[in-house]
């Protein structure tokens, strides 16, 4: 690993980093998977606005966690995020849902991901979930990072991006106290 990382709740501080990753790792995961006239439109100053709404509620259900980084002689920065709630459908019946993860190009493959989720399914745990789901694009080779990290696909949709019905894959965990159990050796 590069230096270790420090992941802590977001606060609205943390908007504009967040917003920028966001935009950064869409653009760089998801060339010819996303059509391109939804990647165009996905500009920094749009997705912050959706960032600020939720970190300014202090009623928001969303946990956003970021990961920081800070390299010898260079300045702490935020080099992921993700967030979690309850599940958004209800139609599966889990307890919790990872909503959003994202490991800045420069930082993947470095462990960072792999933390912040188990951090996230932390605190799915933490607020009574016994269980998680992740819905992943199901071209996205994210998916088997889902299941290198034990989930299992149990449901698949079709969700529109500008128009484009796109596959969707539900990764689960049916047993998050075990599962934490074992992470935590
Ligand atoms: C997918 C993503 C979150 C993984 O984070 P990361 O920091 O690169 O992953 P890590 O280095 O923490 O890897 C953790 C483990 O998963 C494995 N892994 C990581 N990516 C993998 C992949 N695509 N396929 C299979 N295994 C993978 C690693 O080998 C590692 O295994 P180990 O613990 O046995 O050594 C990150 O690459 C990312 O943000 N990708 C682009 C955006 C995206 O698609 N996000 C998911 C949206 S649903």
């Amino acid at each position: 690993m590069k230096t270790a990382v420090r992941v802590r709740t977001a606060t609205p501080a943390d908007a504009r980093a967040i917003a920028g990753i966001h935009v950064e790792t869409w653009q760089a995961a998801y060339a010819g998977i996303v059509p391109d006239s939804y990647l165009v439109n996905m500009t920094v100053p749009r997705v912050l606005q959706h960032w600020r709404a939720i970190l300014d509620d202090p009623n928001n259900i969303e946990t956003v966690l970021v990961a920081e980084a800070h390299p010898r002689g260079e300045r702490r920065r935020i080099v992921a995020f993700g967030s979690c709630g309850p599940e958004r459908t209800s139609r599966l019946g889990y307890g919790g849902e990872v909503y959003t993860l994202y490991v800045s190009p420069d930082w993947q493959g470095e462990g960072t991901g792999g933390q912040l989720f188990a951090d996230l399914l932390a605190r799915v745990h933490k607020e009574g979930g016994k269980t998680a789901v992740v819905w992943v694009l199901a071209e996205n080779p994210a998916r088997f990072f889902y299941e290198h990290m034990g989930g299992q696909a149990v449901a698949h949709r079709r969700t529109p991006f500008a128009g484009e019905p796109l596959r969707e894959t539900a990764y689960a965990w049916p047993d998050l106290a075990g599962w934490l159990a074992q992470m935590r050796g």
